[in-house]
């Protein structure tokens, strides 16, 4: 018993260490997205809107039962509770960064797509799910 609580103890903080990670990763690449698209450098735009993509589909494994409280989560219970929405929201958040490599180079905004294929989608899940901050 005593190994198999330490077990979960430790796959929880790794679970909620390891999101935190990716979540603070993707603000960066969001960043910088956002900043390359605007100086027109698509190519490199583009790869790392598939690294983000990647990453939500990672996030979506990062968030197990055992790991609702503790190590400074900002997660809130409701994702437990919620957990089909939540998911579904995670895969439209990848999926919408793959769109954003399909029409990046074509859009006559690119502010505005950025926005509704990227920024929306944090916004939409941070108002519902993460606590205040
Ligand atoms: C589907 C839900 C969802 C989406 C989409 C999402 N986030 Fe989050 N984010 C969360 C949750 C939940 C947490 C709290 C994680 C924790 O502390 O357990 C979080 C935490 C964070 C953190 C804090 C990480 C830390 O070190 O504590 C940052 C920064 C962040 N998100 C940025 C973003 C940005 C930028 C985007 C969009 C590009 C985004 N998130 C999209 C749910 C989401």
């Amino acid at each position: 018993m005593i190994t198999t609580n330490a077990y979960s103890e430790k796959s929880a903080e790794d679970a909620i260490k390891t999101r935190k990670a990716l979540f603070s990763k993707n603000y960066s690449t969001a960043k910088k997205v956002q900043s390359l698209s605007s100086n027109g450098e698509f190519d490199k735009a583009k790869e790392l809107m598939l690294e983000m993509s990647k990453n939500y589909l990672n996030l979506l494994e990062l968030f197990p039962d055992n790991s609702k409280e503790g190590f400074k989560t900002q997660s809130l219970p409701i994702i437990w509770d919620d957990k089909e929405n939540f998911n579904l929201l995670m895969q439209k958040s990848s999926d919408d960064m793959i769109k954003l490599t399909s029409v990046i180079e074509t859009t006559d905004n690119i502010n505005g797509s950025i926005k509704m294929l990227m920024w929306s989608n944090c916004k939409t899940c941070h108002s519902k799910y993460r606590k205040p901050h």
